[in-house]
C-alpha cells in the first residue's frame, strides 16, 4: 500500500467512534501521526464520563502508529486552541485539522427548544469555527516565518445540511453553514498554503441507526480513504470543494451559483415580480427533494 500521509501531523476530532474514528485509523495506517479528539458524549451531546478518544490511541499504537488522545469539547474556544498546541508541542507543528466532532437532537422545527438549537449549532458551527481559526492563525504564522506547510482543513457537512432533511432543521443549518465557512476559508487560506474542503459522509453509527433504515448503508471506515487523500500533499490543487461519499460512490456537490436573471433596469414592480419570477423559476434547475419529504 502506498503510504500517502507519512510523519504528516493530524488532528481528527470527535475520533472516539463513528466516522472520526475510522479516519484516525485511515491516517495513522498513511503514515500520519494523530491527535485523536473525544469529548466523549452521547449522541445528544451530554456527558458520559467515557474516553473512547484514549480506546482509539490504543488501537493505533498497538498497529504500530503514532496518536495522542486529547478529551476537549471542539466548541471551547480555549480548549481548541490548546488541543492545536498540543499537536505542536507533541509533534512539532500540525499540518491537518480533520473537523468531524457532534452530535444530533432531531426535532421538527415547531418542536424544537432554544436549549436544543444552541446546543446543535453550536457543537458543529463554532466547533469548526475554533478549530480552524486556531489552526489557521498556525499555519499563517509559519508561512509568514518563511516555514509554509503544505496544510489541509477537511470540514465535515452532510447532505442534511446540503439539500436539507425533514426532522432536522437545527443540523441542516449548521452543515449548510459549514458548507458556507469551507468556502470562506478556502478563498481566505489559500495564500498560506492551507486547502480547505468538506465532506458529505453516510455511515451507519450511532448517529444513523436510531433515524434511518442502516442495514445497506456504508460503513464509517468507507468514508476515509477520501479523507486521507484529501489530506496528502497530492490533492494541493482542490480547495473549496464539498465531496459526498456514500460507500463507494463519491460525488462533488455543486452549490448555491447564480441561475437564470432577469433585470428590469430599475426598480420592479411588485406586480410585476410575479411573472417574471415564475419565467426564471421555469428555466432554471429544479431543486433536489429534501430528504424525508
Ligand atoms: N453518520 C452519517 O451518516 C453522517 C452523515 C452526514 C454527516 N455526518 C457527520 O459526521 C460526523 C461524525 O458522525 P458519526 O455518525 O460518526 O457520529 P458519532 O456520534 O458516532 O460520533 C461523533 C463523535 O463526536 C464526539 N463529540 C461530540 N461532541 C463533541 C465535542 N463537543 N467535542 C469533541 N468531540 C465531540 C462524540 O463523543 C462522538 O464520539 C458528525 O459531524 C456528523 O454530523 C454523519
Amino acid at each position: 500500500m502506498a503510504r500517502l500521509l507519512e510523519g504528516r501531523i493530524a488532528i481528527v476530532t470527535g475520533a472516539g467512534r463513528g466516522i472520526g474514528r475510522a479516519h484516525a485509523l485511515e491516517l495513522a495506517r498513511h503514515g500520519a501521526k494523530v491527535v485523536v479528539n473525544d469529548f466523549g458524549v452521547s449522541l445528544a451531546g451530554e456527558g458520559t464520563g467515557e474516553s473512547p478518544a484514549s480506546q482509539v490511541v490504543d488501537e493505533i499504537v498497538s498497529a504500530g502508529g503514532q496518536a495522542v488522545a486529547n478529551a476537549a469539547d471542539v466548541a471551547d474556544f480555549a480548549q481548541a486552541e490548546a488541543m492545536v498546541r498540543q499537536a505542536i508541542e507533541t509533534y512539532g507543528g500540525l499540518d491537518i485539522l480533520v473537523n468531524n466532532a457532534g452530535f444530533v437532537r432531531d426535532r421538527m422545527l415547531v418542536n424544537t427548544s432554544e436549549e436544543e438549537w444552541d446546543a446543535v449549532i453550536r457543537v458543529h458551527l463554532k466547533g469548526h469555527f475554533a478549530t480552524l481559526r486556531h489552526a489557521g492563525a498556525y499555519w499563517r504564522a509559519e508561512s509568514k516565518a518563511g516555514r509554509q506547510r503544505e496544510a489541509r482543513v477537511i470540514n465535515t457537512s452532510s447532505g442534511a445540511g446540503l439539500q436539507g432533511s425533514i426532522g432536522q432543521g437545527t443540523y441542516s443549518a449548521a452543515k449548510a453553514g459549514i458548507a458556507g465557512l469551507t468556502l470562506v476559508a478556502a478563498a481566505e487560506m489559500v495564500r498560506y498554503g492551507v486547502t480547505v474542503n468538506a465532506i458529505a459522509p453516510v455511515a451507519k453509527t450511532r448517529m444513523t441507526e436510531g433515524a434511518f433504515d442502516t442495514s445497506a448503508m456504508a460503513l464509517p471506515e468507507d468514508n476515509s480513504p477520501v479523507v486521507a487523500w484529501l489530506a496528502s500533499e497530492d490533492a494541493r490543487d482542490v480547495t473549496g470543494r464539498v465531496i459526498e461519499i456514500d460507500g463507494p460512490q463519491i460525488t462533488v456537490e455543486n452549490g448555491w451559483a447564480h441561475g437564470p436573471s432577469a433585470d428590469a433596469g430599475a426598480r420592479w414592480e411588485a406586480a410585476e415580480v410575479g411573472p417574471a419570477l415564475r419565467k426564471l423559476l421555469g428555466e432554471a434547475p429544479v431543486p433536489e427533494n429534501v430528504y424525508g419529504a
